[in-house]
Protein backbone atom coordinates (compact mmCIF):
# COMPACT_ATOMS: atom_id res chain seq x y z
CA UNK A 1 0.00 0.00 0.00
CA UNK A 2 1.44 3.59 -0.93
CA UNK A 3 1.52 5.44 2.20
CA UNK A 4 1.28 8.89 0.38
CA UNK A 5 -2.13 7.68 -0.49
CA UNK A 6 -4.81 9.00 1.74
CA UNK A 7 -7.01 5.59 2.93
CA UNK A 8 -9.74 4.91 4.86
CA UNK A 9 -8.51 1.55 7.19
CA UNK A 10 -10.61 -0.89 8.85
CA UNK A 11 -9.13 -2.13 11.66
CA UNK A 12 -10.71 -4.75 13.44
CA UNK A 13 -10.25 -5.84 17.52
CA UNK A 14 -8.30 -2.60 18.33
CA UNK A 15 -9.99 -2.31 21.47
CA UNK A 16 -7.95 -5.71 22.26
CA UNK A 17 -4.23 -6.21 23.16
CA UNK A 18 -2.34 -6.43 19.88
CA UNK A 19 -5.23 -4.56 17.83
CA UNK A 20 -4.80 -1.38 19.93
CA UNK A 21 -1.17 -1.02 19.55
CA UNK A 22 -1.78 -1.18 15.84
CA UNK A 23 -4.41 1.52 15.72
CA UNK A 24 -2.68 3.86 18.21
CA UNK A 25 0.70 2.79 15.69
CA UNK A 26 -1.69 3.79 12.10
CA UNK A 27 -3.12 6.78 14.49
CA UNK A 28 -0.66 8.79 14.93
CA UNK A 29 2.07 7.73 12.17
CA UNK A 30 -0.38 8.19 9.46
CA UNK A 31 -2.41 11.65 9.59
CA UNK A 32 -3.53 11.05 6.26
CA UNK A 33 -5.17 8.20 6.60
CA UNK A 34 -8.85 8.11 8.23
CA UNK A 35 -8.99 4.97 11.44
CA UNK A 36 -11.76 3.04 11.66
CA UNK A 37 -11.43 0.56 15.04
CA UNK A 38 -14.43 -2.02 14.51
CA UNK A 39 -14.63 -3.99 17.80
CA UNK A 40 -17.77 -5.58 19.73
CA UNK A 41 -16.26 -5.02 23.03
CA UNK A 42 -16.36 -8.73 24.44
CA UNK A 43 -14.43 -9.35 27.74
CA UNK A 44 -11.23 -8.92 25.85
CA UNK A 45 -12.03 -5.20 24.62
CA UNK A 46 -11.75 -1.99 26.19
CA UNK A 47 -11.67 1.25 25.51
CA UNK A 48 -9.70 2.38 28.17
CA UNK A 49 -6.71 0.91 25.97
CA UNK A 50 -6.71 3.93 23.09
CA UNK A 51 -8.01 6.79 25.90
CA UNK A 52 -5.05 8.51 24.09
CA UNK A 53 -5.90 8.57 20.81
CA UNK A 54 -9.94 8.82 21.24
CA UNK A 55 -9.55 12.57 19.99
CA UNK A 56 -7.59 12.60 17.64
CA UNK A 57 -9.26 13.60 14.02
CA UNK A 58 -8.31 10.33 12.15
CA UNK A 59 -9.76 7.72 14.53
CA UNK A 60 -12.96 6.99 14.90
CA UNK A 61 -14.91 4.38 17.01
CA UNK A 62 -17.76 1.49 15.78
CA UNK A 63 -18.90 -0.91 17.73
CA UNK A 64 -20.19 -3.88 16.31
CA UNK A 65 -19.88 -7.84 15.79
CA UNK A 66 -18.00 -8.98 12.56
CA UNK A 67 -20.14 -11.64 12.47
CA UNK A 68 -23.23 -9.77 12.29
CA UNK A 69 -23.87 -10.02 7.78
CA UNK A 70 -26.23 -7.04 7.31
CA UNK A 71 -25.05 -4.67 9.48
CA UNK A 72 -21.33 -5.16 8.10
CA UNK A 73 -22.90 -5.25 4.57
CA UNK A 74 -24.23 -1.83 5.13
CA UNK A 75 -21.25 -0.32 7.08
CA UNK A 76 -19.10 -1.04 4.25
CA UNK A 77 -21.29 0.34 1.64
CA UNK A 78 -21.59 3.53 3.60
CA UNK A 79 -17.23 3.70 4.26
CA UNK A 80 -16.24 1.85 1.44
CA UNK A 81 -12.83 1.22 3.13
CA UNK A 82 -9.87 0.98 1.29
CA UNK A 83 -7.91 -1.44 3.13
CA UNK A 84 -8.92 -3.66 5.94
CA UNK A 85 -6.08 -4.79 8.89
CA UNK A 86 -8.28 -8.00 10.71
CA UNK A 87 -7.34 -8.86 14.12
CA UNK A 88 -10.61 -9.35 16.11
CA UNK A 89 -10.80 -12.94 17.28
CA UNK A 90 -11.75 -15.06 19.84
CA UNK A 91 -7.85 -15.51 21.15
CA UNK A 92 -7.45 -17.56 24.35
CA UNK A 93 -6.74 -21.52 23.62
CA UNK A 94 -8.20 -22.18 26.76
CA UNK A 95 -11.62 -20.59 26.03
CA UNK A 96 -11.80 -22.38 23.03
CA UNK A 97 -11.42 -25.77 24.66
CA UNK A 98 -14.20 -25.03 26.85
CA UNK A 99 -16.57 -23.32 23.93
CA UNK A 100 -15.36 -24.25 20.54
CA UNK A 101 -18.80 -22.48 18.66
CA UNK A 102 -18.06 -19.18 19.68
CA UNK A 103 -14.40 -19.54 17.89
CA UNK A 104 -15.97 -20.65 15.04
CA UNK A 105 -18.46 -18.02 14.68
CA UNK A 106 -15.90 -15.06 15.15
CA UNK A 107 -12.80 -16.61 13.86
CA UNK A 108 -14.29 -18.22 10.69
CA UNK A 109 -17.80 -16.84 9.91
CA UNK A 110 -17.02 -13.57 11.32
CA UNK A 111 -13.83 -13.49 8.82
CA UNK A 112 -16.24 -14.53 5.85
CA UNK A 113 -18.39 -12.12 6.28
CA UNK A 114 -15.67 -9.45 6.27
CA UNK A 115 -13.97 -10.73 3.40
CA UNK A 116 -17.45 -11.33 1.43
CA UNK A 117 -18.34 -7.44 2.41
CA UNK A 118 -15.14 -6.51 1.44
CA UNK A 119 -15.12 -8.35 -2.09
CA UNK A 120 -18.68 -7.05 -2.91
CA UNK A 121 -17.80 -3.14 -1.99
CA UNK A 122 -15.08 -3.30 -4.82
CA UNK A 123 -16.58 -5.91 -7.19
CA UNK A 124 -13.44 -6.72 -8.98
CA UNK A 125 -11.75 -3.72 -8.65
CA UNK A 126 -9.20 -4.05 -6.13
CA UNK A 127 -6.69 -1.27 -7.39
CA UNK A 128 -4.57 0.14 -4.00
CA UNK A 129 -7.10 -2.60 -1.63
CA UNK A 130 -5.65 -4.53 0.38
CA UNK A 131 -7.37 -7.48 3.17
CA UNK A 132 -4.21 -7.95 6.14
CA UNK A 133 -4.73 -11.19 7.76
CA UNK A 134 -3.40 -11.22 11.09
CA UNK A 135 -3.01 -15.14 12.18
CA UNK A 136 -0.90 -17.20 14.42
CA UNK A 137 1.90 -19.52 14.19
CA UNK A 138 -0.74 -22.30 15.95
CA UNK A 139 -2.00 -23.03 12.51
CA UNK A 140 0.97 -24.94 12.50
CA UNK A 141 0.39 -27.64 15.15
CA UNK A 142 3.53 -27.89 17.21
CA UNK A 143 7.19 -28.91 17.07
CA UNK A 144 9.20 -31.22 18.55
CA UNK A 145 12.60 -30.27 20.42
CA UNK A 146 14.09 -29.09 16.67
CA UNK A 147 13.56 -27.09 13.87
CA UNK A 148 11.44 -23.97 13.47
CA UNK A 149 8.06 -22.74 11.43
CA UNK A 150 8.50 -21.63 8.06
CA UNK A 151 5.67 -20.21 5.71
CA UNK A 152 5.82 -23.58 4.21
CA UNK A 153 5.27 -25.60 7.25
CA UNK A 154 2.19 -27.44 6.49
CA UNK A 155 -1.30 -26.36 8.54
CA UNK A 156 -1.60 -28.96 11.14
CA UNK A 157 -3.64 -27.10 14.13
CA UNK A 158 -4.23 -28.95 17.32
CA UNK A 159 -6.97 -27.02 19.39
CA UNK A 160 -10.27 -25.39 18.73
CA UNK A 161 -8.51 -22.02 18.80
CA UNK A 162 -6.06 -22.81 16.06
CA UNK A 163 -8.28 -24.95 14.10
CA UNK A 164 -10.58 -21.59 13.56
CA UNK A 165 -7.62 -19.44 12.91
CA UNK A 166 -6.00 -22.33 10.18
CA UNK A 167 -9.95 -22.05 8.89
CA UNK A 168 -9.98 -18.39 8.54
CA UNK A 169 -6.52 -18.21 6.46
CA UNK A 170 -7.66 -20.77 4.32
CA UNK A 171 -10.76 -18.37 3.63
CA UNK A 172 -8.80 -15.43 3.08
CA UNK A 173 -6.56 -17.35 0.76
CA UNK A 174 -9.39 -19.11 -1.22
CA UNK A 175 -10.60 -14.83 -2.13
CA UNK A 176 -7.13 -14.61 -3.37
CA UNK A 177 -7.31 -17.16 -5.68
CA UNK A 178 -11.34 -17.35 -6.44
CA UNK A 179 -11.90 -13.52 -6.61
CA UNK A 180 -8.61 -12.36 -7.32
CA UNK A 181 -8.92 -10.28 -3.95
CA UNK A 182 -5.91 -8.55 -2.89
CA UNK A 183 -4.15 -10.13 0.80
CA UNK A 184 -1.39 -10.29 2.97
CA UNK A 185 -1.65 -12.80 6.03
CA UNK A 186 1.24 -12.75 8.73
CA UNK A 187 1.37 -15.48 11.35
CA UNK A 188 2.82 -14.73 14.53
CA UNK A 189 4.52 -15.96 17.78
CA UNK A 190 3.49 -15.06 21.46
CA UNK A 191 2.69 -11.77 21.96
CA UNK A 192 3.69 -10.21 25.92
CA UNK A 193 2.95 -6.52 26.95
CA UNK A 194 1.00 -3.53 27.49
CA UNK A 195 -2.64 -4.39 27.77
CA UNK A 196 -2.36 -7.95 27.63
CA UNK A 197 -5.91 -9.22 29.11
CA UNK A 198 -4.80 -11.12 32.55
CA UNK A 199 -5.91 -14.83 31.39
CA UNK A 200 -2.65 -14.94 28.79
CA UNK A 201 0.41 -16.44 31.20
CA UNK A 202 2.57 -13.60 31.55
CA UNK A 203 -0.17 -10.92 32.79
CA UNK A 204 -1.98 -13.54 34.64
CA UNK A 205 0.70 -14.53 36.51
CA UNK A 206 1.87 -10.93 37.01
CA UNK A 207 -1.52 -10.36 38.82
CA UNK A 208 -1.54 -13.21 40.50
CA UNK A 209 2.43 -12.53 41.90
CA UNK A 210 0.94 -9.00 43.12
CA UNK A 211 -2.41 -10.24 44.45
CA UNK A 212 0.11 -13.66 46.50
CA UNK A 213 -2.20 -16.35 44.58
CA UNK A 214 -0.65 -19.33 43.28
CA UNK A 215 0.92 -19.66 39.51
CA UNK A 216 -0.82 -22.23 37.83
CA UNK A 217 1.98 -23.92 35.35
CA UNK A 218 -0.02 -26.36 33.20
CA UNK A 219 2.08 -30.19 33.42
CA UNK A 220 5.20 -29.94 33.92
CA UNK A 221 6.41 -26.34 32.59
CA UNK A 222 8.52 -28.06 29.97
CA UNK A 223 6.37 -26.07 27.07
CA UNK A 224 8.16 -23.81 25.02
CA UNK A 225 6.86 -20.25 23.18
CA UNK A 226 8.97 -17.84 21.00
CA UNK A 227 7.99 -14.37 22.81
CA UNK A 228 7.65 -11.21 20.90
CA UNK A 229 7.06 -8.13 22.46
CA UNK A 230 3.66 -6.66 21.07
CA UNK A 231 4.86 -3.02 19.73
CA UNK A 232 7.68 -5.06 17.76
CA UNK A 233 4.46 -7.11 16.25
CA UNK A 234 2.68 -3.69 15.59
CA UNK A 235 5.61 -2.61 13.58
CA UNK A 236 6.11 -5.91 11.44
CA UNK A 237 2.21 -5.20 10.80
CA UNK A 238 2.79 -1.77 9.52
CA UNK A 239 5.78 -3.04 7.29
CA UNK A 240 4.04 -6.26 6.12
CA UNK A 241 1.28 -4.12 5.50
CA UNK A 242 3.16 -1.73 3.03
CA UNK A 243 6.05 -3.14 1.60
CA UNK A 244 4.65 -6.79 1.57
CA UNK A 245 3.58 -8.61 -1.52
CA UNK A 246 0.26 -9.75 -2.61
CA UNK A 247 -0.74 -13.02 -1.79
CA UNK A 248 2.04 -13.35 0.24
CA UNK A 249 2.28 -15.08 4.05
CA UNK A 250 5.04 -13.77 6.68
CA UNK A 251 6.03 -15.15 9.62
CA UNK A 252 6.58 -12.98 12.48
CA UNK A 253 8.71 -14.02 15.74
CA UNK A 254 10.89 -12.94 18.45
CA UNK A 255 13.54 -15.37 17.61
CA UNK A 256 13.20 -16.24 21.74
CA UNK A 257 12.44 -19.24 22.78
CA UNK A 258 11.70 -19.78 26.53
CA UNK A 259 10.40 -23.08 28.49
CA UNK A 260 7.19 -21.90 30.35
CA UNK A 261 8.76 -22.72 33.91
CA UNK A 262 12.11 -20.80 33.18
CA UNK A 263 10.40 -17.86 31.88
CA UNK A 264 8.09 -17.95 35.44
CA UNK A 265 11.37 -18.25 37.38
CA UNK A 266 12.44 -15.24 35.93
CA UNK A 267 9.26 -13.53 35.86
CA UNK A 268 9.57 -14.49 39.61
CA UNK A 269 13.05 -12.56 40.45
CA UNK A 270 11.83 -9.57 39.00
CA UNK A 271 8.64 -9.60 40.55
CA UNK A 272 10.82 -9.67 43.64
CA UNK A 273 12.89 -6.55 43.15
CA UNK A 274 10.04 -4.77 41.73
CA UNK A 275 7.84 -5.51 44.79
CA UNK A 276 10.85 -5.66 46.94
CA UNK A 277 9.92 -8.89 48.56
CA UNK A 278 12.68 -11.46 49.81
CA UNK A 279 14.46 -13.10 47.36
CA UNK A 280 12.45 -16.72 46.06
CA UNK A 281 9.02 -15.54 47.86
CA UNK A 282 7.09 -15.50 44.40
CA UNK A 283 8.96 -18.60 43.16
CA UNK A 284 6.99 -20.36 46.03
CA UNK A 285 3.96 -19.26 44.49
CA UNK A 286 4.69 -21.59 41.38
CA UNK A 287 2.00 -24.74 41.87
CA UNK A 288 2.06 -27.42 38.70
CA UNK A 289 -1.12 -27.94 38.06
CA UNK A 290 -2.98 -30.36 35.46
CA UNK A 291 -2.28 -29.66 31.76
CA UNK A 292 -4.07 -27.99 29.31
CA UNK A 293 -5.94 -31.07 26.65
CA UNK A 294 -4.04 -31.14 23.07
CA UNK A 295 -1.21 -29.26 24.84
CA UNK A 296 1.35 -28.25 22.03
CA UNK A 297 4.93 -28.56 23.41
CA UNK A 298 6.74 -26.36 21.12
CA UNK A 299 6.23 -23.13 19.32
CA UNK A 300 9.53 -21.48 17.38
CA UNK A 301 9.35 -19.10 14.14
CA UNK A 302 11.98 -18.70 11.30
CA UNK A 303 11.05 -15.31 10.81
CA UNK A 304 14.11 -14.31 8.01
CA UNK A 305 11.60 -14.15 5.01
CA UNK A 306 10.56 -10.84 6.71
CA UNK A 307 13.57 -9.94 7.90
CA UNK A 308 15.42 -10.59 4.55
CA UNK A 309 12.95 -9.18 2.24
CA UNK A 310 11.20 -6.26 4.40
CA UNK A 311 13.50 -5.69 6.47
CA UNK A 312 11.61 -5.80 9.45
CA UNK A 313 13.05 -7.85 13.03
CA UNK A 314 12.49 -7.60 16.48
CA UNK A 315 14.28 -4.47 18.36
CA UNK A 316 13.17 -5.05 21.67
CA UNK A 317 15.28 -7.42 24.16
CA UNK A 318 12.91 -9.71 25.88
CA UNK A 319 13.99 -9.31 29.89
CA UNK A 320 13.96 -5.06 28.69
CA UNK A 321 10.42 -5.77 27.38
CA UNK A 322 9.01 -7.75 30.52
CA UNK A 323 10.55 -5.23 32.71
CA UNK A 324 8.77 -2.56 31.02
CA UNK A 325 5.69 -4.44 31.12
CA UNK A 326 6.14 -5.57 34.46
CA UNK A 327 6.28 -1.45 35.43
CA UNK A 328 2.97 -0.91 33.16
CA UNK A 329 1.35 -3.59 35.67
CA UNK A 330 2.27 -1.62 39.06
CA UNK A 331 1.55 1.39 37.82
CA UNK A 332 -1.84 0.84 35.68
CA UNK A 333 -3.96 -0.79 38.95
CA UNK A 334 -6.81 0.53 38.12
CA UNK A 335 -6.94 -0.74 34.38
CA UNK A 336 -6.08 -4.43 36.04
CA UNK A 337 -8.98 -4.07 38.63
CA UNK A 338 -11.54 -3.06 35.94
CA UNK A 339 -10.57 -5.81 33.67
CA UNK A 340 -10.32 -8.63 36.73
CA UNK A 341 -13.75 -7.52 38.35
CA UNK A 342 -17.30 -9.01 37.28
CA UNK A 343 -17.08 -11.94 34.65
CA UNK A 344 -12.99 -12.86 34.96
CA UNK A 345 -13.92 -13.99 38.89
CA UNK A 346 -16.08 -17.12 37.54
CA UNK A 347 -13.74 -17.34 34.37
CA UNK A 348 -11.10 -17.71 36.69
CA UNK A 349 -12.67 -20.10 39.11
CA UNK A 350 -13.78 -22.69 36.26
CA UNK A 351 -10.82 -22.67 34.83
CA UNK A 352 -8.24 -23.22 37.96
CA UNK A 353 -10.50 -24.38 41.18
P1 LIG B 1 -7.58 -10.05 22.28
O1 LIG B 1 -8.43 -11.17 22.76
O2 LIG B 1 -6.81 -9.25 23.26
O3 LIG B 1 -8.49 -9.00 21.46
C1 LIG B 1 -9.44 -9.42 20.54
C2 LIG B 1 -10.36 -8.24 20.23
O4 LIG B 1 -11.34 -8.67 19.27
C3 LIG B 1 -11.12 -7.71 21.45
O5 LIG B 1 -11.07 -6.31 21.49
C4 LIG B 1 -12.54 -8.20 21.22
O6 LIG B 1 -13.52 -7.33 21.78
C5 LIG B 1 -12.61 -8.22 19.70
N1 LIG B 1 -13.62 -9.15 19.21
C6 LIG B 1 -13.80 -10.46 19.58
N2 LIG B 1 -14.86 -10.98 18.95
C7 LIG B 1 -15.36 -9.99 18.15
C8 LIG B 1 -16.45 -9.92 17.25
N3 LIG B 1 -17.25 -10.98 17.05
N4 LIG B 1 -16.68 -8.77 16.59
C9 LIG B 1 -15.88 -7.68 16.80
N5 LIG B 1 -14.85 -7.69 17.64
C10 LIG B 1 -14.59 -8.84 18.32
O7 LIG B 1 -6.66 -10.68 21.16
P2 LIG B 1 -5.12 -10.38 20.80
O8 LIG B 1 -4.27 -11.21 21.65
O9 LIG B 1 -4.92 -8.91 20.73
O10 LIG B 1 -5.07 -11.00 19.33
C11 LIG B 1 -5.44 -10.20 18.20
C12 LIG B 1 -5.27 -11.04 16.94
O11 LIG B 1 -3.93 -11.46 16.82
C13 LIG B 1 -6.11 -12.31 16.92
O12 LIG B 1 -6.59 -12.49 15.61
C14 LIG B 1 -5.15 -13.40 17.32
O13 LIG B 1 -5.52 -14.63 16.76
C15 LIG B 1 -3.86 -12.87 16.71
N6 LIG B 1 -2.61 -13.30 17.39
C16 LIG B 1 -2.47 -13.15 18.74
C17 LIG B 1 -1.24 -13.48 19.33
C18 LIG B 1 -1.02 -13.32 20.81
O14 LIG B 1 0.03 -13.75 21.31
N7 LIG B 1 -1.90 -12.70 21.56
C19 LIG B 1 -0.21 -14.00 18.55
C20 LIG B 1 -0.40 -14.16 17.16
C21 LIG B 1 -1.61 -13.78 16.59
O1 LIG C 1 1.50 -18.52 19.56
C1 LIG C 1 0.60 -17.48 19.38
C2 LIG C 1 -0.57 -17.65 20.33
O2 LIG C 1 -0.08 -17.37 21.63
C3 LIG C 1 -1.75 -16.76 20.00
O3 LIG C 1 -2.27 -17.09 18.75
C4 LIG C 1 -2.84 -16.87 21.07
O4 LIG C 1 -3.88 -15.95 20.79
C5 LIG C 1 -2.22 -16.56 22.41
O5 LIG C 1 -3.20 -16.77 23.42
C6 LIG C 1 -1.01 -17.45 22.68
O6 LIG C 1 -1.40 -18.83 22.89
P1 LIG C 1 -0.72 -19.74 24.04
O7 LIG C 1 -1.66 -20.81 24.37
O8 LIG C 1 0.67 -20.09 23.68
O9 LIG C 1 -0.63 -18.61 25.20
P2 LIG C 1 -0.97 -18.67 26.78
O10 LIG C 1 -0.51 -17.38 27.36
O11 LIG C 1 -2.37 -19.10 27.04
O12 LIG C 1 0.00 -19.84 27.28
C7 LIG C 1 1.39 -19.76 27.10
C8 LIG C 1 2.00 -21.03 27.67
O13 LIG C 1 1.81 -21.03 29.09
C9 LIG C 1 1.33 -22.30 27.17
O14 LIG C 1 2.30 -23.32 27.03
C10 LIG C 1 0.35 -22.68 28.27
C11 LIG C 1 1.05 -22.17 29.53
N1 LIG C 1 0.14 -21.73 30.62
C12 LIG C 1 -0.81 -20.81 30.31
C13 LIG C 1 -1.70 -20.39 31.28
C14 LIG C 1 -2.79 -19.39 30.95
C15 LIG C 1 0.30 -22.22 31.89
O15 LIG C 1 1.20 -23.04 32.18
N2 LIG C 1 -0.57 -21.79 32.86
C16 LIG C 1 -1.58 -20.91 32.60
O16 LIG C 1 -2.37 -20.57 33.54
Amino acid sequence: MNKKIKQKVLITGGAGFIGSHVVRLFVNKYPNYDIYNLDNLTYAGNLENLTDVESKPNYNFIKLDISDEKEIKKLFERYRFDSVIHLAAESHVDRSINDPLSFVKTNVIGTVVLLNAFKNCWKHNFDNKLFYHVSTDEVYGTLGEEGLFTELTPYDPNSPYSASKASSDHFVRAYGETYNMPYIISNCSNNYGQNQFPEKLIPLFINNIINNKPLPVYGDGNFTRDWLYVKDHAIAIDVAFHKGKIGETYNIGGFNEWKNIDLVKLLCELMDVKLDKEKGSSEKLITFVKDRPGHDLRYAIDASKIKNELGWQPSVIFEEGLDITIDWYLENTEWLEHVTSGLYQSYYKNQYS
